[in-house]
């Protein structure tokens, strides 16, 4: 047993979908997420640096939550591009390649599986060679839709808003023609505007959501290795941000369904 918290990060919001995943289904756990909104987005840039931002975000989880019970990287660029960065460390590391790819290829009926992320994640190839690995005749359709996080970071979530929904018609018309039959949501960001994505590529396609996996996955780990809390009081949530906590609350508290407003603080992620 180990009172301690999970720690969770990203980019910005979209570790979130983690969050939400973590928080229904552990509710007697506690966690801190850390969300770099600050540098946010990370998909855009190159290898070198989203390594660095990686392990700078790694090392404040793991500091915060004393080192002990768990650090999920709810990040699909992070997961694709810094894949080692948990090797090295002593608590359990989780991030979201792996159960999502898993995910799809259980899914998928008719063995086409499109995936989009974040141009560096779709860069690196990280999703389409775990399915290979795991499923090697799979077809795969692949396409980066950069516009998708700062579309999500500046609030723009609305399914009846036009500028979401023809940005996500120019992304994801060619993977629809495809006729793939589930569609990874490789970036954690996604999910949070996943009714524009459902509208567009039609009821018939199962959409995966990789914060939600990784979730799932986390807490499968935790459980098998008694790494949970001893369950006697309601689990806290603490939110760190790297820039101004307003645009984060707002958008946070729409998509968790609460408040928490009172648990979000600014940290500086160079000098924590
Ligand atoms: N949520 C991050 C991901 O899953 C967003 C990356 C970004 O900041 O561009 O890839």
């Amino acid at each position: 047993m180990d009172n301690r918290p999970i720690g969770v990060f990203d980019s910005g919001l979209g570790g979130l979908t983690a969050m939400r995943e973590l928080i229904r289904t552990l509710p007697n756990e506690s966690i801190l997420y850390f969300g770099d909104t600050g540098r946010v987005p990370y998909g855009s840039r190159g290898r070198e640096i989203i390594r660095k931002y990686a392990k700078q975000d790694n090392e404040f989880s793991q500091f915060r939550t004393r080192r002990k019970n768990a650090v999920l990287a709810a990040c699909g660029t992070v997961s694709s591009v810094a894949r080692d960065i948990g090797d090295a460390l002593p608590v359990p590391y989780f991030d979201v390649l792996r159960p999502t790819a898993r995910a799809a290829v259980e899914q998928t009926k008719n063995g086409k599986i499109g995936i989009i992320g974040t141009a560096a994640t779709i860069a690196s190839g990280s999703y389409r060679k775990e399915i290979e690995r795991l499923a090697p005749k799979t077809e795969v359709f692949e396409q980066a839709c950069p516009l998708f996080v700062p579309l999500v970071e500046n609030a723009f979530v609305s399914p009846d808003d036009p500028i979401p929904r023809l940005t996500a018609e120019r992304y994801l018309t060619p993977i629809r023609e495809a006729g793939v039959d589930t569609l990874i949501l490789g970036c954690t960001h996604y999910p949070i505007i996943s009714e524009t994505i459902r509208r567009v590529m039609g009821e018939n396609v199962t959409l995966i959501s990789s914060g939600r996996e990784a979730a799932k996955s986390c807490r499968t780990v935790l459980e098998e290795n008694g790494l949970l809390c001893d369950g006697k009081t309601d689990g806290t949530q603490q939110y760190f941000v790297s820039d101004d906590t307003e645009s984060f609350y707002k958008v946070a508290e729409l998509f968790l369904g609460q408040s928490v407003e009172s648990c979000v603080e600014c940290i500086d992620i160079e000098r924590y």
